[in-house]
């Protein structure tokens, strides 16, 4: 099988995870989407990058240590990234046992073969970037250089550290990337990154004596390993470098490291001449995007204009944060993000066109077959049309462009629009073209069934939601290819929940105020407090034991059973929506977990007194029956 191995930078664990981080992360798992579609075997890897002074001095202005620190933000990450949908193989911390012992090994075998050596650095040094600033940097009015990057004042450092001869990879990377033009993308950073390295490569401090949060250097462990020395190896690391031979050598080299462009000098030039002093192979792409920005300044924590990420989920889903971050910009330019223009967006494609086409769709073969339009002979309209989308869409993915491939779907989603007003089938369904009319509606199906398929790394929530409504069974490793026509049985629509709420922007403004759009410690705190439940609250739910004494059929229902039980102190009557997995005879005397205080609800004419309880297998239930011998009425606690 073909693989694919792509990982996103490590994040920082001093800052809030924010639009800029999600970003890159949502690029990351679009792509790892489509390739699994495409027929690879992918793995993407992310995590956090937790060492150096920049979180040893931030967890000491918190008064706590920096792995307290690291714990409560991997906690940020992977809680914002489970609400983004990411699917991601392996989250790495650089605080693992295996990456500390992973660095070392090369750190020692590079100071063996004499590509480090020691000596004494004397210079600046950017805390908030991690970086050695140049002499020739700007100074500020007290005589402190300006980090070139970031804008901050950087401070003066003297110490005894360990060198990497950068020096001496010129010549082999200036070569590397005459044989790979293609190396880093947009082809623009590129230029950028072989002109700095024509510019002169000087030796580069890879040790820090007076920073205690590190990776000790074995041979001499006063030391502490530079934290981008130590960060950029999580890429092998992360697939079994020093662990795993069989792993790191089935998975490395990577095929796309995404990254932002602030950090291109630091994979583009210092990580393969590592990697070539290692021996090891280069990755074989480096995408650098651009920044989100807002009011023109890149976001960024210290500047205090990062927005919610959270505020958008919980308004708009995150399909939309998706689509609208990957449509908005193609990868390499900024953009400058605004709630007025996100709105407007996704209201337009989202709410409008391709919402209403499926409504429109789902409306007609409501009204004209009740959910089950009849197969169809022969081709269906729209076939053609299709495929050359596919394939325009495939070709825009392959190079990157997402933007361009989502503007090309939406021009399809436009054709469909059009493409019902042009046949009009309400009024062939009154002319009795019954026929034709379920034709049309195939068409349509068929043709949204791909638009799912095709968006599905980027909208993978809507996309399920629509193709398990058509009773596409394959989920999620489906093709985009698929038989478009004919369609030799009846397809049955499933009832379909909202797909994209449209948002009122009066309405949105008038409740978030500027402040809500914005991320910060406060609110973090506040998401992590409201993540728990007191054990008060939990001890307000009575759950017992019971036992089911009658199992009786609901007239019409085809979920629901009505189950008489026994619950110790009286018998009562509860619904559940079983029928479809349990027979009646599998039910009858079981002991089983019910929720005895839950507010009564009629279903169907019927009063459900109580709650069964049960595993949810992706919505098939699976309850969990108690020894016979336990008596009704026991207390869960
Ligand atoms: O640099 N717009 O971590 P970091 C777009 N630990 N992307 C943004 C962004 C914005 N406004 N802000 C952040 C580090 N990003 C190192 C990386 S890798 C071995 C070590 C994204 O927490 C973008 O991908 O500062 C950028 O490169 C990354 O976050 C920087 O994250
Ligand atoms: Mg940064």
């Amino acid at each position: 099988m073909k693989k694919y191995y792509i990982t996103t930078p490590i994040y920082y664990v001093n800052d809030v995870p924010h639009i800029g981080h999600s970003y890159t992360t949502i690029i990351g798992d679009a792509i790892s989407r489509f390739k699994k579609i495409m027929g690879y075997e992918v793995f993407y890897l992310t995590g956090t990058d937790e060492h150096g002074q920049k979180i040893e001095k931030s967890a000491k202005e918190k008064n706590i240590s920096p792995i307290e620190l690291a714990d409560k933000v991997v906690e940020r990450f992977k809680t914002l990234w489970g609400e983004l949908n990411i699917d991601y193989n392996f989250f790495i911390r650089t605080t693992m046992d295996f990456h500390e012992k992973g660095v070392q090994k090369i750190f020692e075998k590079l100071l063996k073969q004499g590509d480090i050596y020691k000596g004494v650095y004397t210079g600046w040094y950017c805390v908030s970037c991690e970086n050695y600033i140049s002499d020739d940097a700007e100074e500020d009015s007290e005589g402190r250089k300006i980090c070139p990057d970031c804008g901050r004042p950087t401070e003066k450092v003297s110490e005894d550290v360990y060198f990497f001869k950068l020096s001496s990879y010129q010549d082999k990377l200036l070569k590397f990337y005459e044989e790979n033009p293609e190396f880093v993308i947009p082809e623009g950073r590129m230029n950028e990154v072989v002109s700095f390295v024509k510019g002169g490569l000087k030796d580069l401090s890879i040790t820090r004596s007076t920073v205690k949060w590190g990776i000790r250097v074995p041979s001499d462990p006063e030391q502490t390993i530079y934290v981008w020395f130590d960060a950029l190896h999580n890429y092998i690391t992360g697939v079994g470098y020093g662990t795993d031979e069989e792993k790191f050598e089935k998975w490395w080299p990577a095929d796309l490291h995404l990254i932002g462009k602030d950090i291109l000098r630091f994979h583009a030039v210092y990580w393969p001449a590592f990697l070539m002093a290692a021996g090891l192979e280069l990755p074989k792409k480096i995408i650098a995007h651009g920044w989100w920005l807002k009011d023109k300044k890149k976001m960024s924590k210290s500047i205090g204009n990062v927005l919610d990420p959270y505020l958008l989920i919980h308004n708009f889903g995150a399909d939309a944060l998706r689509y609208f971050l990957l449509r908005e910009i193609p990868i390499g330019i900024d953009g400058n993000f605004s709630h007025e223009g996100f709105i407007h967006r996704v209201n337009s494609d989202l709410a409008n066109d391709l919402g209403n086409l499926v409504n429109r769709v789902w409306g007609m073969a409501k009204k004209y077959f009740s959910s089950k339009i009849p197969a169809c002979k022969g081709e269906l309209y729209l076939e053609n049309e299709y495929e050359l989308l596919r394939k325009d869409y495939i070709d825009y993915f392959d190079k990157y462009q997402i933007n361009r491939a989502l503007e090309r779907l939406w021009s399809f989603v436009g054709d469909l629009n059009r493409f019902i007003v042009e046949k009009e089938p309400w009024k062939l369904n009154k002319e009795g073209k019954s026929e034709e009319v379920s034709r049309i509606l195939l068409s349509l199906v068929q043709a949204i069934r791909g638009i799912f398929s095709l968006v599905y790394p980027i909208m993978p929530d809507a996309s399920e939601k629509v193709l398990k409504s058509i009773g596409v069974k394959d989920l999620p490793e489906r093709e985009f290819k698929f038989n478009f026509s004919p369609v030799i049985t009846d397809i049955k629509l499933e009832e379909l929940p909202q797909l994209f709420p449209r948002v009122d922007k009066d309405e949105f403004f008038r409740e978030n105020k500027e402040e809500d759009k914005k991320m910060g410690e406060e609110k973090e705190k506040i998401r992590e407090e409201r993540k728990y439940i007191k054990f008060e609250d939990f001890k307000k739910v009575e759950m017992v034991v019971a036992k089911i004494l009658e199992v009786l059929e609901i007239e019409g229902a085809d979920k629901l059973y009505r189950l008489k039980i026994d619950i110790g102190e009286e018998k009562r009557e509860i619904l559940a929506g079983i029928k479809q997995y349990y027979k009646p005879e599998e039910l009858i005397n079981k002991k089983i977990i019910v929720v005895k205080n839950l507010e009564p609800k009629k279903l169907r004419g019927f009063l459900s007194n109580g709650m069964l309880l049960a595993a949810n297998i992706n919505g098939k239930p699976v309850i969990p029956f108690l020894p016979d011998d336990v008596p009704c009425g026991s207390p869960m606690t």
